[in-house]
C-alpha cells in the first residue's frame, strides 16, 4: 500500500487555505489525517473534507508533533514564528508566505520549472511557495529561457483582490454594491477605493521606489530560473477583479526566437494552455482562467521595437496555481520522491 501522510493546513479558514483543502481533495492527496489550523477565533468551526466535517483547531507550538507535511498560508508573521517550530518536530513545511522565500537554504519551487529544488528541503525543513504573480510568469517564461536565454523582462500586472485575502474579496463586493446603490463605499483593506479603480500599489513601498510585490517578482524569478543575470523590472497593479491575475510581459532574448516558435514551444509546455486566436477574439481572460489550474498565454507577438523581443499576455488563477495548487503539487513531489520512499 502507498504511504499515507498526516497533513496540516495552517490558515485553513482563509481564501488560500480553503482552496488548499479543496486541492488536496480534488487531487486525492494520500492523507491519513488532516488537521485544520487557524486562530483561536476560528477554533471549533467545521470545514468539509471528503464528506467529513473537520473541526478547526487553534494553531499553537504543539500543533505539529504528529504532522508529516504542513502547508502554511496564515501570513508572514505566522510562518516566521511557526515554520521552524513545525520543522523542529519533523514536519516538512510548504510555506505560501514571503517569510522564507529568499532564504538561501530554503528551496523556492514551481514544479513545472525547478522540481529538483524540492530535494533541498532537509536544509531547514521548509520549502517556499513563490508569490502568485511570479509563479504564472515563470511557468510561461521558463521554456523560452531554456530555448533562447532571457536577457530582460518588463512586466506589468493586473492583480485580483483575492490575493489580499477574504477581507479584500468582501471589500470589492461591498464597495461595488454600495456604489451601484448611490451609497458611500467604505474603505477598510486598501488605502483607496478598489471598486471601479486601479491601484498602482501592492504590498509596501520600498526605498528604491518599487513596491515589495514588484521586488518579489524580480528576486523570486531569478532564484527559480537559477539565473541572476536576467534584468527584470515590474509594475504591479491591483484591479477590481475577484479571481485571476493577468500580466503583460515583454521579454528580450539572447538568441533569436520568433513569435511562432514561442507559440509552438508553449503549446507543449507543462501547465500552459495557449489561447491565441485574435481573429476569433480569443485570448486569455481572468473570467476564463478562474477555477482552473493552467497558466493561459496569448497575444504572442514580436516586439518590433527591439531585436529578439516578444510580447505575451499571461493569465492564471492566483488562488489556485498562484498559491494552493502549486503548494499541493510541491507536496506531491515531496510525498512521491522523498518522504514516501
Ligand atoms: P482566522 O480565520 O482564524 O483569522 P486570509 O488570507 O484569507 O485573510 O486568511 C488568513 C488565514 O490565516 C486565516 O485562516 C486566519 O485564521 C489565519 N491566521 C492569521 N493569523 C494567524 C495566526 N496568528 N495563527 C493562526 N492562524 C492565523
Amino acid at each position: 500500500m502507498n504511504k499515507l501522510f498526516n497533513v496540516a493546513v495552517a490558515g485553513a479558514t482563509g481564501a488560500v487555505g480553503n482552496q488548499m483543502i479543496a486541492c488536496l481533495q480534488e487531487r486525492d492527496f494520500p492523507i491519513k489525517n488532516l488537521k485544520l489550523l487557524a486562530t483561536a477565533r476560528s477554533a471549533g468551526r467545521k470545514l468539509r473534507f471528503k464528506g467529513k466535517e473537520i473541526p478547526v483547531e487553534e494553531l499553537t507550538e504543539e500543533s505539529f508533533s504528529e504532522v508529516d507535511i504542513g502547508i502554511f498560508s496564515a501570513g508572514g508573521a505566522t510562518s516566521q514564528k511557526y515554520a521552524p517550530v513545525a520543522a523542529r518536530d519533523g514536519c516538512v513545511v510548504i510555506d505560501n508566505s514571503a517569510a522564507w522565500r529568499m532564504d538561501p537554504d530554503v528551496p523556492l519551487v514551481v514544479p513545472e520549472v525547478n522540481p529538483h529544488a524540492v530535494g533541498q528541503y532537509p536544509n531547514k525543513g521548509i520549502i517556499a511557495n513563490p508569490n502568485c504573480s511570479t509563479i504564472q510568469m515563470v511557468v510561461a517564461l521558463a521554456p523560452i529561457h531554456r530555448m533562447a536565454g532571457i536577457k530582460r523582462i518588463v512586466v506589468s500586472t493586473y492583480q485580483a483582490v483575492s490575493g489580499t485575502g477574504k477581507k479584500a474579496i468582501d471589500e470589492l463586493y461591498d464597495q461595488t454594491k454600495a456604489m451601484l446603490n448611490f451609497l458611500e463605499p467604505e474603505k477598510k483593506v486598501y488605502p483607496h477605493r478598489i471598486a471601479f479603480n486601479c491601484l498602482p500599489h501592492i504590498d509596501v513601498f520600498l526605498e528604491n521606489g518599487y513596491t515589495k510585490e514588484e521586488m518579489k517578482m524580480v528576486n523570486e524569478t531569478r532564484k527559480i530560473l537559477e539565473d541572476d543575470s536576467i534584468g527584470i523590472t515590474a509594475t504591479t497593479i491591483r484591479v477590481p477583479v475577484f479571481f485571476s491575475h493577468s500580466e503583460s510581459i515583454n521579454v528580450e532574448t539572447r538568441d533569436p526566437i520568433t513569435a511562432d516558435e514561442v507559440r509552438t514551444l508553449l503549446e507543449d509546455a507543462p501547465g500552459v494552455t495557449v489561447v491565441d486566436d485574435p481573429s476569433k477574439n480569443l485570448y486569455p481572460m481572468p473570467i476564463d482562467a478562474a477555477g482552473r489550474d493552467d497558466t493561459f498565454v496569448g497575444r504572442i507577438r514580436a516586439d518590433e521595437s527591439v531585436p529578439n523581443g516578444i510580447n505575451l499576455w499571461v493569465v492564471s488563477d492566483n488562488i489556485r496555481k498562484g498559491a494552493a495548487t502549486n503548494a499541493v503539487q510541491i507536496a506531491e513531489i515531496l510525498a512521491n520522491d522523498y518522504l514516501g520512499k
